[in-house]
């Protein structure tokens, strides 16, 4: 596994919102209530992009047909939907003042 940093933990304040691509997956790190969180940008629905959703009750909703998944464990937050996934989630590690994910093998 191979530690990726992503952002000054100094800089993650609550509406801070960024796009990473790693690995070849688009990962999306958002700070919501001060904390933050490292989810797969990609929908599970049909696979839009979440970085420009809207946060509510600690998930992310789908701009395009407003399922929501929950910001730490990417599960369907609003309601079931048969044809949806939920989305994965990373732990963030901090090494050296930085936040980031540890990814790979
Ligand atoms: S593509 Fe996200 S809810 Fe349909």
């Amino acid at each position: 596994m191979k530690f990726y940093p992503l952002e000054k933990r100094s800089l993650l304040k609550t509406g801070y919102r960024k796009v990473f691509d790693i690995e070849g997956r688009s990962l999306l790190l958002i700070v919501h209530r001060d904390q933050p969180f490292l989810v797969e940008n990609r929908c599970g629905h049909f696979g839009y992009p979440l970085d420009e959703g809207i946060i509510e009750d600690d998930a992310i909703v789908c701009p395009q047909h407003g399922i929501s998944f929950d910001l730490l464990t990417g599960s369907i937050a609003n309601r079931p939907y048969e044809n949806a996934d939920p989305i994965m989630t990373f732990p963030l590690v901090e090494q050296d003042s930085m936040i980031g994910v540890m990814l790979g093998k």
